[in-house]
């Protein structure tokens, strides 16, 4: 039996092939133009999944919050607070005097007031403070020392083994010597318990298991919620809405933090956690969109943008 093909057996072989070629030049392509552009592909909370809403106001206990040095608890309780994100949405909004007048301030991380009062204020209440940021904090004791609030708070949030109790490292030792020496400074860390339960309402709320689905959870994921524990109302400044990065590209570059002009772009570091798949990720937009939830349940009011 002869191997040869007959002419239209061969040309239907060509088609395959110029198809095949194509579509690989296809894929090609479009894969580099990803590289550039930066895809938007959302996290994603699970399809379908039904939120069971938690009482925020009741899920607060005073025992999540162990006073790092001392027998200090976690008393502060506001009527009204600002709670003053570090994006740079904030610079030029000149809020700092409408800021400053609210009864409770909530900062984050190592943000600075110094050089950023008009926009911002120059008091602070509480300030959250991931582990990843406990050096830079203490690098910079004029922002809590020496400012108009004579009593604040800081809650620090991280895994147990860093900032727990009975953690031996260097990080605990740091902070516990920080609020021996600053005794008017109330430091906390948020314990064991209480930071499974921050990955519980997280599964909760967006339908993902927080540790299988490799995210992180960020600063503004701790605070919001925090807040919302100690204040009645909340008003948020420089905070954008879930859908602010899902539009065409080009649009203005804004840094990610206030205080670093050059540093990294606010939505290409969202879009980038968010569809982050090898590796742990912050899921930036996913949290605001149950923020956004949020804020229909508790008295929480965006400003710089209003949304
Ligand atoms: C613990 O609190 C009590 C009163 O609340 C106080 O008398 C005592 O001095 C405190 N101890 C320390 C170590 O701060
Ligand atoms: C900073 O604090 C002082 C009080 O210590 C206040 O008089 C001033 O208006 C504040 N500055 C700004 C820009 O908010
Ligand atoms: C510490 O607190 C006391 C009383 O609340 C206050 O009088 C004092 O000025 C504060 N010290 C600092 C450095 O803020
Ligand atoms: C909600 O909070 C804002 C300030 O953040 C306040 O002006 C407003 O009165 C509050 N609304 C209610 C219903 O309490
Ligand atoms: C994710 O966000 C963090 C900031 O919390 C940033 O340092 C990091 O570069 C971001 N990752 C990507 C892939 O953009």
């Amino acid at each position: 039996m002869g191997l040869r093909l007959s002419k239209g057996q061969q040309s239907h072989r060509l088609a395959i092939f110029v198809a095949i070629f194509i579509v690989m030049t296809l894929l090609i392509l479009y894969g580099s133009n990803n590289v550039n552009e930066v895809p938007y592909a959302p996290f994603h909370m699970a399809i379908h999944h039904t939120v069971k809403t938690t009482d925020l106001k009741r899920w607060f206990g005073k025992d999540g919050y162990v006073p790092v040095y001392g027998n200090k608890s976690m008393t502060l309780r506001c009527h009204n607070c600002a709670l003053v994100t570090s994006s740079s949405h904030v610079l030029g909004t000149r809020a700092g005097e409408e800021i400053d007048r609210t009864e409770c301030v909530i900062r984050m991380n190592d943000a600075p007031t110094l050089g950023y009062e008009a926009d911002i204020g120059n008091r602070t209440s509480l300030r959250v403070v991931a582990h990843s940021s406990v050096f830079r904090v203490v690098r910079r004791p004029n922002e809590f020392l020496h400012r108009p609030d004579s009593n604040p708070f800081i809650i620090f949030w991280g895994p147990p083994n860093k900032i727990g109790k009975d953690a031996k490292g260097t990080l605990y030792r740091l902070i516990q010597r920080v609020s021996m020496m600053y005794s008017n400074v109330s430091c906390f860390s948020i314990a064991q318990n209480k930071m499974r339960k921050f990955d519980g309402l997280f599964h909760r709320e967006t339908g993902r298991d927080r540790q299988k689905s490799h995210s992180w959870l960020s600063t503004g994921w701790f605070t919001m919620v925090i807040a919302i524990e100690i204040c009645d109302n909340i008003k948020v400044y420089g905070m954008v809405p879930p859908s602010h990065c899902g539009k065409k590209p080009g649009s203005k570059k804004m840094p990610y933090h206030y205080y670093k002009p050059r540093g990294p772009d606010e939505c290409v570091t969202y879009i980038q956690n968010e569809s982050g798949r090898r590796g742990n990720h912050h899921r930036f937009i996913t949290e605001k969109q149950v923020f956004a939830r949020w804020a229909k349940l508790y008295n929480i009011t965006f400003s710089h943008p209003t949304w």
